[in-house]
């Protein structure tokens, strides 16, 4: 990592100053490697129609978390590396209190944003404007081996009995997760508190995590490590955990969506006996998929703010969103595409996947939240790893969350 760090921040350093390639005009943005090549296809479609602009993709890291100090460090310095944010659903409100984006209402009137779902819409608006247009969707779910497993589980102990009576270590293991300290664990143990009743901030805003129903969530989640995961998950993020899976080495996943089409490439051990439910809860409590998602924004120091904004209203329509769907395995976030039949075929779960998408339930939405999040994460990791007691990480992990809040 920290070798492709510098190659990147050599990369960038040269990229920041040129905004003109061969008399085109250059908007850049960064993301994740294209892993199934759908950026340059959609980028070369848009150039063959604009020919005087040049659209560049910067390939980050995998870490949502690292990018997005990636991002922020060029806003701060006003570098005008990037024209275009391609943002997680949880950038926005810092990006927007901070001034880095410009707002989008005109360019996308009301009745333009219909088509999307409307949680995607709302993680892109901050204090009533809208600062990001969806291009992907996302929300956490189960995924579970339909060769194994003769009915999926609905709780926490329902898919530990599970995972244990099918497990073979350490060939086989019963569940896998992102369990490493980056924002992905977040996302996981999200769904796991909320799951047992609990949350990060009650209603009324006050940090809720030193409760005893939070002390649960994580007592279970922490004793997965060596008893159904295998104690590598503490360093898992999405692609581990979709390896170990995709591989025939684990019976349960949580991850994102994106994970299915690869699931079911030729090759794959599990290809064709994948199946997907909402994530577990207890006893009468509800599922909670954490919401992801991404999008485009254009920044305040943009050079060419109309070249950006063509490409996001062009890398946005239904056609581009179903070529990421199909290359990169993404969850469109335009609801007719649930409707595609190509799409459907393809990925005959859409349906139940859109159930669990209306339902996911955002991240606490904060201008600092990056900063609430590196305080969970650390005590979570920490209590993963067994270096602090479950009630201990959450005691200390509030205290910290309220100190940030407090600021
Ligand atoms: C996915 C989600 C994003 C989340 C990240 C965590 O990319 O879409 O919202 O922050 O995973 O790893």
């Amino acid at each position: 990592m920290s070798r492709f760090c510098v190659v990147l921040i050599a990369l960038l350093a040269g990229a920041g100053g040129c905004s003109r390639k061969e008399g085109r005009r250059v908007v850049r943005f960064l993301d994740q490697p294209d892993s199934g090549g759908a950026w340059k296809e959609i980028i070369a479609r848009f150039e063959a129609a604009h020919p005087g602009v040049h659209v560049e993709l910067v390939e980050g890291p995998p870490a949502t978390n690292v990018r997005e100090d990636m991002y922020a460090t060029s806003f701060l310095s006003g570098d005008g590396t990037y024209d275009l944010a391609y943002m997680d659903v949880i950038w926005v409100s810092k990006f927007a209190a901070q001034g880095w984006l410009r707002p989008l209402d005109d360019r996308l009137p009301p009745a333009a944003r219909a088509d999307f779902f409307p949680g995607d819409i709302e993680g892109a608006t901050w204090q009533g404007r809208l600062y990001r247009v969806p291009m992907r969707s996302d929300a956490g779910m189960l995924y579970y081996r339909t060769d194994l497993v003769k009915k999926p589980p609905e709780t926490f102990e329902e898919l530990a009995a599970a995972a244990r009576e099918l497990q073979k270590p350490p060939g086989l293991w019963g569940f896998v997760f992102q369990g490493r300290q980056y924002e992905g664990l977040v996302c996981a143990f999200l769904e796991v508190l909320r799951g047992f009743g609990g949350d990060v901030l009650d209603e009324k805003g006050e940090v809720a995590l030193d409760r005893p129903e939070a002390v649960r969530a994580l007592e279970w989640f922490a004793g997965t490590v060596k008893t159904i995961s295998p104690e590598g998950v503490t360093t898992y993020q999405e692609e581990e955990a979709r390896h170990a899976f995709q591989e025939g080495r684990a019976v349960f996943m949580r991850n994102w969506p994106y994970a299915w089409s690869r699931l079911q490439q030729e090759g794959s051990a599990v290809r064709g006996k994948v199946g997907i439910v909402p994530m577990v809860h207890a006893p009468g409590c509800a599922s909670s998929a954490t919401l992801g998602g991404w999008g485009f924004g254009i920044s305040s120091s943009a050079r060419y703010p109309e070249e950006a904004w063509a490409f996001i209203e062009f890398a946005t329509r239904p056609e581009q969103q179903r070529l990421f769907h199909f290359r990169n395995g993404a969850v469109p976030a335009r609801r007719s595409l649930f409707e595609d039949p190509e799409i459907l075929k393809e990925s005959p779960h859409y349906p139940e996947l859109r159930r669990i998408l209306q339902a996911a339930r955002p991240r606490p939405v904060h201008p600092r939240y990056p900063q609430i999040s590196d305080a969970f994460q650390s005590h979570l990791s920490a209590a993963l790893v067994g270096r602090e007691a479950p009630a201990e990480a959450l005691r200390r992990a509030a205290e910290k969350i309220r100190a940030v809040l407090r600021k």
